[in-house]
C-alpha cells in the first residue's frame, strides 16, 4: 500500500484502535489530541512507530489521515489541525453526528445533509472517505464472526481514495461495499444508529453488518 505515515485525529477508542491497526500493518502513526500526555501509555504500548502530538502535528504528519473525533467537536478539531494540512490527502472519516444530550444517542443531522458531507465541505481539497462508522471499535480490526467477514460500507467522491481505503479494509478482514459519493454518508450515519439501537436493546455489542448477495 502506498501509505507511509498515518495521522489520526482523535484520542478515544476509535483513534487508538485504528492507529494500532495501521501500526500492525507497518505504518508510522501519530495520534492528535488537545492533550497528548494522555496518550503516553498508548504510545509506549505500541512501540517505536507510534507517537502523539497536537491535532496540527498529526495532520501535518500523515500522508493519510483518520478522523476519529466526537461528531460535534470535529469542525473545531479540523480548524485546530489547520485546514491546509488536509489538501490532497485521503481522509478516512469514522465519525458519527451523535447528540448525547437526551441520554440515548440521536443523530443531529440527517436525510438531506450529513457530517461526512460537512467534513468534505470544510476540507474541500481533501479526499474524504466515510468508513468504519457502522461498527463498534472492538470489531474494527480483524472482525471475527461465525457468519464470515462482515462488510464495511464506504463512500466518497474520489475513486482512488476509495481504492486505498478498500485495501486497508481488506487487510483488516472486511468485505467492502462502495455506496458512491460522499452524499451517501446520509445513509451510513443512520446505519450507525441501527447498530447502536440493536446494542442497547440486546445489551450486546458483538454485531456487524453484512450484505448477502447471489
Ligand atoms: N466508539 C466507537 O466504537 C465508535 C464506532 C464507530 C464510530 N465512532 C465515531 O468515531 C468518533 C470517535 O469516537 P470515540 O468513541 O473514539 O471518541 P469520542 O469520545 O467520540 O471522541 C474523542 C475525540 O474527540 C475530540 N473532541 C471532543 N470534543 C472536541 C472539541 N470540542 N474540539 C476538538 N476535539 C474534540 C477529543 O479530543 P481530545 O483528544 O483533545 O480530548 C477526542 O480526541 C465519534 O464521532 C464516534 O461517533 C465511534
Amino acid at each position: 500500500m502506498e501509505i507511509a505515515r498515518v495521522g489520526v485525529l482523535g484520542s478515544g477508542d476509535v483513534g487508538r484502535v485504528l492507529g494500532g491497526g495501521f501500526i500492525k500493518l507497518g505504518h508510522e502513526v501519530k495520534i492528535g489530541t488537545r492533550n497528548p500526555e494522555k496518550l503516553e501509555e498508548w504510545v509506549q504500548s505500541q512501540g517505536e512507530r507510534a507517537s502523539a502530538g497536537s491535532f496540527e502535528d498529526a495532520a501535518a504528519f500523515g500522508d493519510v489521515l483518520v478522523l476519529a473525533t466526537l461528531g460535534s467537536g470535529t469542525e473545531s478539531a479540523l480548524r485546530m489541525a489547520g485546514l491546509d494540512n488536509f489538501a490532497g490527502k485521503v481522509v478516512i472519516d469514522a465519525t458519527n453526528p451523535l447528540d448525547f444530550s437526551k441520554g440515548k444517542p440521536e443523530l443531529y443531522i440527517g436525510w438531506n445533509d450529513s457530517l461526512g458531507e460537512q467534513i468534505q465541505r470544510w476540507i474541500p481539497n481533501a479526499r474524504v472517505v466515510k468508513a468504519f462508522n457502522t461498527v463498534g471499535n472492538a470489531h474494527m480490526i480483524q472482525p471475527d464472526f461465525p457468519g464470515g467477514p462482515p462488510d464495511m460500507f464506504i463512500c466518497g467522491n474520489d475513486e482512488n481514495a476509495k481504492k486505498l481505503v478498500s485495501q486497508v479494509c481488506t487487510h483488516w478482514g472486511w468485505g467492502v461495499i462502495d455506496l458512491g459519493g460522499i452524499e451517501s454518508s446520509r445513509y451510513l450515519e443512520p446505519m450507525c444508529m441501527a447498530w447502536v439501537i440493536h446494542g442497547l436493546r440486546t445489551n450486546s455489542w458483538n454485531h456487524a453488518f453484512k450484505m448477502l448477495k447471489k
